[in-house]
Formats: C-alpha cells, structure tokens, sequence
C-alpha cells in the first residue's frame, strides 16, 4: 500500500485533460457481453476497477484486453456465468454483470456484495427488478442465484432512483422479449452513456436522463466501437483542488454540461468559472466564501461523489458552512482525518457543520474510500507543511495516477512505497 507524500500551499495553474469516466466504464464493459461479436472502447481510463471488471471478464471465459486506454473484449467465448465470490468481493461494481449474464446465459451465480466504507450498498433493487423481468431469484447465505429461460418485458417502477439498479436492469431488458419501462429511473450522465453503447450495438433503449427509460427487446446485439465520456467527478475534483489553492487551471476534454450543481456551489463560494462546450476554466484569487447548505441527491442535483471534496473547501472557507449526506450512510469518514489537519467540523447524524478555520496544517492521514482518499489530496494541497496521505490504494480505484494529474498543473505530490509513518 502506497504513501502519497504532498507540500501543500502552491496554486495549481496549467492545463488538464480529463481521463475517460469510471462509473461509465464500469457498466459498459458488463454489458459488452450482451454481444454476439468483439467490442472496441475508447478513452477507458487504467484504474484498479477497470482492471478488476477485465479479470472478471476473462475469469468467465472472455477475452480482454486494455491497451493504450482502448479496451477490445471477444464475449463469444464466455462459458460461464458464474462470478467467483473472490473477486466479488473485490469489487461492488461486478454486480453490474447480473443484468448481462442473465439475459445471454438464462442463469447467473454470484454473491452478496457487501458493504463497504461508505455503506450497507444493499441490491435489493437490483433483484426487485429482474425478478420484475421473470427471472426466479434465489439466496442461499450470501450466495445469489438467478434464473430465467426467457426474460419478458415489464413495467418497472424503482422506490429510488438507483444509478446500478436502472443500469442492470437495462442491460438485462435489452434482450427480453417486448417492452420494458423503467419508472423513476436514475438519469446520471452514465445511464445516457450506456443507452448510448447498447443502441451503437442494435438494442432500442430510450429516455436515459429523465426518470423514464423504454427498452423495447431484440433478439441479438452486434459489435461496436464506442468512446467513454469524460469522469465528471474527476473533473470536479480538479475544480475543488484549484479553488482550496487559490489556482488557475484550464480543464480541456471535459463536459460542463454533467457538473451544473457543482459549478453553482462553487460560483457561491466566489471561484470564477469560464464554460466552453467541453472546456472550463476555472480560478480562485482569494479565499472562498462558505455555503450556507449543501446537500447530496441523485442527479441532476449536487452528487455524493463530490461531498468529501467540497467539504475540504469548505473547511477553508470564510465563514459556516452546512453539508448534508443523503445518499449513503457512512460518507463521513473523511470529517475526521480533516480535523486532525485543523479543520473544525462537527457531525449530526447526516449533517456536518463546517466552521471555516484559515489554514489547514500537514498531517499523517489514511484514505478510507475513494473520495475520501481524494478530498485528503486536496487537503494536502492546499495546507501549509507536508501531509503523508495512506493507504492510497482506495484513491487508485477512481483515479487514473492521481499524483501525475496535479504534478501536471503544479502540486507537489509523489507517491512512495508504503512505510507507517504514525510512531507509537
Ligand atoms: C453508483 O453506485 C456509483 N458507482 C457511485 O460512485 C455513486 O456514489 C452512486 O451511484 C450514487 O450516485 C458506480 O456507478 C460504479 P445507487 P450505486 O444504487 O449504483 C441504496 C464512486 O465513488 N440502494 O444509486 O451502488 C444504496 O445503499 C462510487 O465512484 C439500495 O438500497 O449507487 C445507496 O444508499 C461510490 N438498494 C443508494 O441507494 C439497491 O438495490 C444509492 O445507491 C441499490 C441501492
């Protein structure tokens, strides 16, 4: 497990691009296996789910391969549809294969999940729907079984708008026979992405960004070729590191357009953001102002995935601040590692209270989950003396060398091999 040792205090500036979107990756190489021949994806960035989901794939019989950030997948020899538990384990996101493996291979063997850093991650939407669509579902322990001779269209309505949930069960649906409406849908830009790559492949989805999504069924999907949008959080991770050091970056290859909520809070907290149609550029000459109220939802509103690096800012801020968690139930768990670097944050059930202090100080600090992991860089950055962040490995899973992307625009960051630096 690697350190990632950071000298805080100097303003970003430069130019970035963006690399290809995680959660758009994700569920796209799952669905890849609805294919009756190859798969070429493009801008698919190196990052450890990338290469887990690739595993997986292979492990089923697939061929795959990640090259120059271009992925080619042969799907025709998978042989099972069996996930091992092993690499479940490894990855929540494997239950996005659910959907595929049941629509092409009728049965699908796989394992609870589990929770993991920021909470209990339950899929008993995931199987409320397929069920929905004909399959039997069966859970013996943590082991899951789900069967189905012929998937049958189905009018589905979802209690809430679960990004996982609306993808698998687009991907089991596509080759169901007849129509399947998926109602209160979540319409994250990665949902469109999908509709987007199972369409390039034959299938007739429609409706991905609104809350209603249409899937009428094929009887076979084709190859294709297809490019993955650029990662929004990563994008508004730059943004938030750019404002707490008081930079100027200009972000090129990226989508404006998927970051509205973050681009109002921000612009709340005084940080000049300039949009073209895919370029920002974004500065901050003098200390940020606080936000009286943020609080997390599905999108279009302000993402979860962004909430622990925006508190970073706003611990920095002038002024008090109010950040509240509505989507997972243990995405606090940076709070703590800020405090110890000086900020003054206190925790209400799924609200935090964020009294600006002027200067974060360098600390020892341990990553606790990829976002965490990325609000702590920031952190870094933007405090006087050197932070030691651990367990960088979490920040591996969503960020492509995240120590290169902010050397690039000026951070002082380099990654050394793992020594415990906290002395007893
Ligand atoms: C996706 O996770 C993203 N991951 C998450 O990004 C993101 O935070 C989340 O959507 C919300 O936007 C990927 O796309 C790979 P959900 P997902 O189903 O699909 C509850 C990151 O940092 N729920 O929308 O797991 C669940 O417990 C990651 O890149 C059920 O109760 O999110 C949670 O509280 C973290 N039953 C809430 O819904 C279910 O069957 C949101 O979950 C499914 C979900």
């Amino acid at each position: 497990m690697d350190n990632l040792v950071i000298e805080g205090g100097a303003p970003l500036s430069g130019t970035i691009r963006i690399h290809g979107a995680k959660n758009a990756a994700l569920p796209i190489l799952a669905a890849s296996l609805l294919a009756d021949e190859s798969v070429t994806i493009g801008n698919v960035p190196n990052l450890l789910d990338i290469e887990v989901m690739l595993d997986i794939l292979r492990d089923l019989g697939c061929k795959a391969r990640h090259q120059d950030r271009v992925v080619t997948i042969e799907p025709a020899t998978v042989t099972s549809g069996h996930i091992p538990e092993t690499l479940m384990r490894k990855m929540r996101s494997s239950v996005f294969l659910m959907g595929p493996l049941l629509a092409r291979f009728g049965e699908v063997h796989l394992y609870q999940p589990g929770g993991c850093a920021i909470g209990e991650r339950k899929i008993d939407l995931h199987l409320r729907g397929l069920a929905a669509l004909g399959a039997k579902i069966e859970e013996k322990g943590s082991r899951i079984i789900c069967s189905a001779k012929k998937l049958k269209g189905a009018e589905i309505s979802l209690d809430f708008p679960s990004v996982g949930a609306t993808e698998n069960i687009m991907m089991a649906a596509v080759l169901a026979e007849g129509r399947t409406t998926i109602i209160g849908a979540a319409r994250e830009p990665e949902i469109q992405d999908l509709q987007q790559f199972l369409n390039k492949m034959n299938a007739r989805v429609s409706g991905a960004g609104t809350d209603t999504i249409t899937i009428e069924g094929v009887s076979s999907l084709n190859g294709c070729e297809f490019e993955i949008i650029p990662d929004r959080i990563v994008t508004g991770t730059v943004m938030v590191a750019v404002a707490a050091t008081r930079g100027e970056v200009t972000i090129e290859r990226t989508c404006p357009a998927h970051l509205t909520s973050l681009i109002h809070v921000l612009r709340r907290a005084g940080v000049q953001i300039d949009i073209g149609s895919d370029i920002m550029n974004v500065s901050a000459y003098k200390r940020t102002k606080a936000v009286d109220r943020v609080v997390t939802s599905p999108y279009p509103a302000f993402p979860t995935d962004l909430q622990a690096q925006v508190m970073t800012l706003l611990a920095i801020s002038d002024g008090v601040s109010v950040m509240k968690e509505t989507i997972f139930e243990g995405r606090f768990k940076h709070v703590d590692e800020l405090c110890r670097m000086g900020a003054d944050i206190r925790v209400d059930l799924n609200s935090a209270f964020i009294r600006g202090v002027p200067q974060l100080y360098g600390s020892t600090v341990r990553a606790s989950d990829l976002r965490a992991g990325a609000a702590l860089v920031i952190a870094g950055l933007a405090a006087q003396g050197c932070t030691v962040v651990e367990h960088v490995h979490h920040i591996d899973r969503g960020y492509d060398r995240i120590e290169e992307m902010f050397t690039q625009i000026g951070g002082n960051i380099v990654r050394e091999a793992y020594k415990s630096r906290v002395y007893s």
